[in-house]
């Protein structure tokens, strides 16, 4: 069975409560339930990691090279400027799909760019909840087997 990893930035923790008009009202681990139950259904084991700190989620991407076929990461702000984050992804041979909640690209200016985009396999913004599971599909795909022939 294939491995994937979420990996959720700073902020997410406080998804429900947390601008519902930009993120939705559905609360954090609701929202991780229903990307693992998805993965389960493609065939694939899903785990949660969330931080609010820029070396955590570097440890956790260094950590799941060993241990995850591929990788969902909200980088969430630090998208938009960690250099160290977009190292780390380079530096791992599995992929990562970038994903966001929001369209970030008709947000505010500083929100356009994204600096992990270039290493990513692809980015998906702006279906709520539902670019989690979009990336889920993705890497059903990505990660293919005879199932998806
Ligand atoms: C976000 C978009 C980022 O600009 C923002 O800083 C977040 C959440 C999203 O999921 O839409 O924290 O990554």
């Amino acid at each position: 069975m294939k491995k994937i990893l979420v990996i959720h930035g700073p902020n997410l923790n406080l998804l429900g409560e947390r601008e519902p008009g930009v993120y939705g009202t559905d609360n954090f681990d609701s929202i991780n339930d229903e990307i693992t139950a998805l993965a389960l259904e493609k065939g694939m084991h899903c785990e949660i990691f969330q931080s609010n700190h820029e070396g955590e989620i570097i440890d956790e991407l260094h950590l799941a090279r060993k241990s995850f076929d591929a990788v969902i990461l909200n980088a969430g702000a630090y998208t938009h400027y960690s250099y160290a984050i977009r190292d780390a992804i380079a530096a791992i041979r599995i992929p990562v799909i970038e994903v966001h909640l929001s369209n970030i690209h008709a947000r505010d200016e500083f929100r356009h760019k994204s600096v992990i985009a270039p290493v990513c396999v692809g980015q998906i913004a702006g279906f709520g909840k539902r670019s989690y599971f979009l990336a889920v599909d993705a890497l059903e795909y990505i990660l293919g087997d005879d199932t998806n022939e």
